[in-house]
């Protein structure tokens, strides 16, 4: 390593991380990974991806050319300029926020802090983490003080997962500080590997502005889901009525009615605004409100499976139900907070017989919410496999599926992703939910 160059770490190699660390190696910046999953860092080592969007040339590359390394050792923080924290923040079972994963991290890092080592938190979170709790671990466990020793400062990441046009380096950073130097430093370090950079006046700014982006898209999906239900009522098509809307070339944005929400994001972020604003005495109707709505989606969908069965003079209970995709969203593999689970939970809750079907998703890996599912396989897309089940309910609309196969075999089709609006199927085949 030159005089002019910096080694900077990554603490937390998920979806977020690991592509934060790809991008900042490209750029030269040398990428010290940290996670406390030893598969994980042993996988990278070996230049083996376990994300599928990311390739194992890219991580190959990177460690060929001494840019990147993973390790489990948090001492080696003492190595580098800057430490880049992207660990879970999920909700606990009571549905608050859970930032026990920063408090570790943080409690883990401080003893090895070098004065002025810059660390900049980028897991969503609620305004207060960064500049509250983060710092408070920071100082008791380093003996510096934030902004004069360490500096610190909260940038969010924007991840679009699947979507081949989004390309770290091409989408705004933005950046809050501690303090206006903090700013300046964490500023400095992402021009490294980002084109556009969105310096805001503090870190609880930088927060709160995750948690506008993501509230918008929550917000935005209960409105479509209950328009979805009360068009549905009316005898009107909401995908064709949002198709017409979105030719209006200004004020409005099209956003699209699904099974209920899913992934890391969009369930759980808003909560922590909703958490954070009972501190102050302040109430997130909004939010509730969507939450209300989203989490009502998956047992209108239910309802509309027996409708359809019942058209066939079918019963739920008995019925044979292949889900269709397990993802949460269309082609990719991650099946975190996954509409679908909530989907079989329910329709096995009625007496129906559940299986599943994702190209992505071959086996179902444990997970706290729904461990009884933990090892069931995605059946065949075979002909005889898909034709012997009562109904297909199309829970994620990924790309390589073969629909027009879908609706020559299937015998009935619940579809809450418009996937089969432009393939050749009799009409009474096709049920909308
Ligand atoms: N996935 C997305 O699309 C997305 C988009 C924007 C923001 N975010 C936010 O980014 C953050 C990270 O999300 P993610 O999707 O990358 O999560 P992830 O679960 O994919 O990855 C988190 C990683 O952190 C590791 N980890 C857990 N505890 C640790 C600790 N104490 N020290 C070091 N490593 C630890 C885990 O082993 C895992 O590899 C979350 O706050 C999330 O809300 C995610």
């Amino acid at each position: 390593m030159t005089r002019n160059e910096i080694k900077v770490a990554v603490v937390g190699l998920g979806y977020v991380g690991l592509p934060l660390s790809l991008q900042f190696a490209r750029s030269g910046v040398s990428i010290l990974g940290l996670d406390i999953d030893a598969s994980k860092v042993d996988a990278l080592n070996r230049g083996q991806s376990y994300i599928k969007h990311i390739s194992a040339e890219s991580i190959g590359e990177m460690i060929q050319e001494s840019r990147f390394s993973a390790s489990t050792d948090f001492r080696r923080i003492r190595e580098v300029q800057a430490a880049i924290i992207c660990v879970p923040t999920p909700l606990n079972k009571n549905r608050e926020p859970d930032i026990s994963f920063i408090i570790k991290t943080g409690t883990a890092i401080a003893p090895h802090l070098q004065q002025g080592t810059l660390v900049v938190l980028e897991s969503t979170t609620y305004p207060g983490t960064t500049d509250e709790d983060l710092r408070e671990v920071l100082e008791a466990g380093s003996g510096l003080k934030a902004g004069a020793g360490v500096h610190l400062a909260f940038s969010p990441e924007r991840e679009d997962p699947g979507n081949p046009d989004s390309k770290v380096a091409a989408i705004p950073k933005v950046v809050g500080g501690y303090t206006p130097a903090c700013l300046e430093r964490a500023t400095a370090l992402y021009a490294k590997a980002i084109r556009t950079i969105v310096p805001v006046s503090s870190c609880r700014v930088a927060e709160a502005t995750k948690l506008l982006e993501n509230t918008f898209r929550g917000v935005n999906i209960a409105l479509v889901n209950e328009l979805k239900v009360v068009y549905a009522a009316m005898g009107i098509d909401v995908w064709e009525v949002i198709g017409a809307a979105k030719t209006k070339p200004f004020g409005f944005m099209a956003f699209y009615p699904g099974p209920g929400l899913g992934g890391h994001c969009i369930p759980i972020d808003p909560f922590y605004l909703t958490w954070k604003a009972r501190e102050y005495g302040q109430h997130t109707r909004f939010i509730e409100l969507a939450g209300e709505i989203n989490t009502a989606m998956p047992q209108f969908v239910v309802n509309r499976v027996a409708e359809a069965l019942n058209g066939a003079r079918k019963p739920l209970n008995g019925s044979r139900v292949l889900v269709l995709g397990l993802a949460y969203k269309p082609n990719v593999d991650d099946d975190r907070e996954s509409p679908s689970y909530v989907l079989m939970d329910l329709l096995k809750h009625r007496g129906a017989e559940v299986a599943y079907h994702d190209p992505y998703v071959p086996v179902i890996r444990p997970t706290r919410e729904h461990p009884h599912w933990a090892g069931t396989e995605s059946v065949a897309w075979t002909q005889r496999t898909v034709e012997s089940f009562d109904v297909v309910l199309i829970a994620t609309n990924h790309a390589s599926v073969n629909y027009q196969e879908l609706a020559d075999w299937a015998r009935c089709i619940v579809d809450t992703r418009n996937a089969m609006a432009h393939v050749k199927t009799p009409a009474h085949k096709v049920w909308k939910a």
